[in-house]
């Protein structure tokens, strides 16, 4: 579903380059929950902003379902990026509009259905994530775990082929963690999405993905699947990974 080719990127602010991520080459599989794991300025972020171009590359081509994202003019892009929903950290959500508003934001300005069809996804999407009563409330009115679950709602508003997630459960508690992370692996069973997940615990890689990559100072050191990761880490970062 996803493929970097040679993908490096390097930022470059008030004339200093500052390198983010080496020349890597990846393939994440249709389907599968896969995770990045590395400590704080790894290069996780970059890697994944890169996939929707949220960050232009500074060389290599990214592969997505087949097409190639890197030559996307600016309208394939706005089409593209329906194609990929994404959560956060700090949920993202806009404190002005209800629930509901918040979750037809992204079909309101993709502008294809009428007000009727959205009110009917938009409904469906509020039950998906288990907030069916809290439709007119407002995001301040909410818990953490309950603003993350609006957040997914509103990534999968467009139906989207993959979903990105970055840092979405490091505000939140061990046990709100452990829902939200249910909520994902559902997900990715019952609508085949392709989910890419960014955190620093082990533990959340171990509780959701198939495959993990890890990464250390803008390169992947060690990549494959969560079992023979967690078996068999080989460079000193997994070692300590694991260890915590
Ligand atoms: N917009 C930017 N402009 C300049 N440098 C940036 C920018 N974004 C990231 N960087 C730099 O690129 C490197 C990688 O940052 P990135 O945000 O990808 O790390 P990360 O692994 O997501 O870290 P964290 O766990 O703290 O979120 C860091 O050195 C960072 O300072
Ligand atoms: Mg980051």
């Amino acid at each position: 579903m996803i493929e970097f080719q040679h993908v490096h990127k390097t930022y470059r602010v008030a004339g200093r380059e500052i390198p983010a991520l080496n020349p890597t080459s990846l393939t994440i599989e249709n389907g599968q929950v896969f995770g990045l794991i590395g400590h704080s300025g790894a290069g996780k972020s970059t890697m994944l902003r890169l996939i929707n171009r949220l960050e232009e590359p500074s060389g290599g081509k990214i592969i997505v379902d087949g097409e190639d994202v890197t030559a996307f003019n600016a309208s394939q892009l706005r089409g593209f990026r329906q194609q990929v929903g994404m959560i956060f950290q700090h949920f993202n959500l806009l404190a002005s509009k209800t629930v509901a508003d918040n979750v037809a934001l992204p079909l309101t300005l993709a502008g294809k259905l009428s007000g009727s069809e959205i009110d009917k996804r938009v409904t469906e999407l509020l039950a998906r994530v288990g907030l069916s009563d809290h439709a007119r409330k407002y995001p301040a009115q909410l818990s953490g775990g309950q603003k993350q679950r609006v957040g997914i709602a509103r990534a999968l508003s467009t139906n989207p082929k993959i979903l990105l997630c970055d840092e979405a459960t490091s505000a939140l508690d061990p046990q709100t963690t452990a829902s939200v992370l249910q909520l994902l692996a559902e997900i990715n069973r019952e609508l085949k999405l392709t989910i890419v997940l960014i955190t620093h615990e082990m533990d959340v890689i171990r509780r959701v993905c198939d495959c993990v990559a890890v990464m250390d100072a803008g390169q992947i050191v060690e990549q494959g699947s969560v079992a023979d990761v967690f078996l068999h880490p080989q460079h000193p970062t997994t070692k300590r990974f694991v260890q915590e």
